[in-house]
């Protein structure tokens, strides 16, 4: 008997931070539908209103009031939490500003790169007491900053769009060697007004100006959809339908490569919501086999290496993931990460500095398993739990909260379903 199921994924935690902290810097009032009620975006909304921005919340409604294109001086620290996009985001966003803002983070925050976002904007006026690198960072923004011209070295949307903030807001800039990173702030400005241009390299210039309060529709996220993407291959006699699915080119690597591997998913209703490709996903059992990862995808798909090599270990042959660095960066180290947490469950994984490699199918045995604290490897788990041969415990599971709160409500609807179709063999516990 196969087993069909609609899930509603939450709003995109990328797109909300923006639609957030852009409508911020506007003179007028914006409403925000789909907005992802996880902690990182209320780090961002908590931020916000601690530089005097006015924010109301109703459900997955907001109504944002913008600040005129100033901030008020905050007292006390900005907490981002675990969010590394609201403290590099901001750190561009406040530049321009002659305010002093203390950036603070959890543990895990506490110990990643700020550098990569300081190191471009010091050389433009803007001043760090303390560290420029690993927060909290101490920033005094310049109000006087010029034109410039950044060149990254990592292909990070975050960098970029740090950089185009400050830009916007002083006298415009280019930003090079964001290839293939995710483009929802460079969407998103040109929809607020804002003057922005890609050339055929990828380099993003983008011209000083004002923008326009501006209602935004979130559409749900891929990169939490990617979990109940790689259960429905995984399931027996599955079918999941995932509604409003954002699947620009820039993120959805993943469905690319899951397509790639043989699988049957389909992206149907395309359609343009606030600037964003969006569409309908339905996906279904399918048998899949190994490949090279392409590595120029990586950035499109750089949250969903963990649920994808989850996948690879179920594939026929060897997956290959390489060019990938960055990972080891993120909320923990991903690529160790991975490999710990696999190892932990019965799965043989080979690590590399810039990525793993994973020889399919393995059974996959549950256990103990150790998730540092990281949202995703925690998610990865427990969809490895649906189709191991004991349970997965896994070591804690709060920080699923910070991107997708409704994650165990779907995956226990999940289970529920399935032991129905067919003996589901474990749980996890949550
Ligand atoms: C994000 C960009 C990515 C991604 C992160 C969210 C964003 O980081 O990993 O979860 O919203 O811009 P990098 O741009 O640093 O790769």
């Amino acid at each position: 008997m196969s087993s069909r199921r609609t899930l509603i994924i939450p709003g995109d935690k990328s797109i909300s931070h923006r639609a957030l902290l852009f409508n911020a810097l506007t003179k007028g009032t914006a409403q925000i539908d789909n907005l992802l009620m996880g902690e990182d975006v209320q780090s961002t909304i908590e931020c916000l209103r601690k530089l005097g921005i006015k924010i109301h919340m109703e459900g997955t409604k907001c109504v944002l009031v913008g600040g005129k294109g100033t901030f008020r001086q905050p007292i006390g620290e900005l907490h981002c939490g675990n969010s590394g996009t609201t403290m590099r985001l901001l750190l561009g966003l406040l530049a321009p500003h002659p305010i002093r803002a203390i950036l603070a983070g959890d543990e895990s925050l506490s110990k990643r790169p700020m550098k990569r976002v300081t190191q471009y904007l010091e050389p433009l006026g803007v001043d760090y007491e303390a560290s420029r690198d690993l927060p909290p960072i101490c920033q005094t923004g310049c109000a006087s900053i010029d034109y410039f011209e950044a060149e990254l070295h990592i292909a990070s949307a975050q960098m970029k769009s740090a950089l185009l903030l400050t830009g916007l807001q002083s006298k415009g800039c280019i930003v090079r060697g964001g290839q293939n990173s995710r483009d929802h702030t460079e969407r998103m400005l040109r929809g607020m007004g804002a003057t922005v241009v890609q050339d055929a390299n990828g380099d993003v210039l983008i011209e000083a100006g004002e923008l326009s309060a501006t209602d935004i529709v979130v559409p749900n996220d891929i990169s939490s959809a990617a979990f109940f993407m790689v259960a429905g291959l995984l399931l027996p006699d599955s079918v999941i339908e995932l509604p409003n699915i954002g699947v620009n080119p820039t993120r959805n690597g993943i469905v690319r490569s899951l397509q790639l591997m043989g699988a049957n998913i389909q992206v149907v209703n395309h359609r343009d919501v606030g600037g964003e490709p969006t569409g309908d996903l339905i996906v279904q059992t399918s048998l899949l086999k190994g490949i090279d990862v392409l590595t120029e995808w990586i950035p499109t798909m750089i949250d969903e290496i963990p649920i994808l090599a989850l996948a690879a270990s179920q594939a026929i042959g060897r997956t290959v993931i390489r060019g990938a660095a960055d990972l080891r960066k993120k909320e923990s180290d991903r690529i160790q990460a991975i490999v710990c947490s696999f190892r932990d469950m019965g799965l043989e994984v080979e690590e590399y500095d810039d990525g793993i490699a994973v020889e399919g199918p393995q059974p996959i045995r549950g256990g103990f398993v150790r998730c540092f604290g990281d949202h995703r490897i925690v998610m990865t788990a427990a969809i490895a739990g649906l189709i191991s041969s004991t349970d997965v415990t896994i070591d804690s599971i709060t920080s699923v909260d910070t991107s997708f709160p409704s994650f165990w409500s779907l995956l226990n609807s999940l289970s529920v379903e399935e032991t129905e179709s067919f003996a589901t063999q474990s749980s996890t516990d949550k």
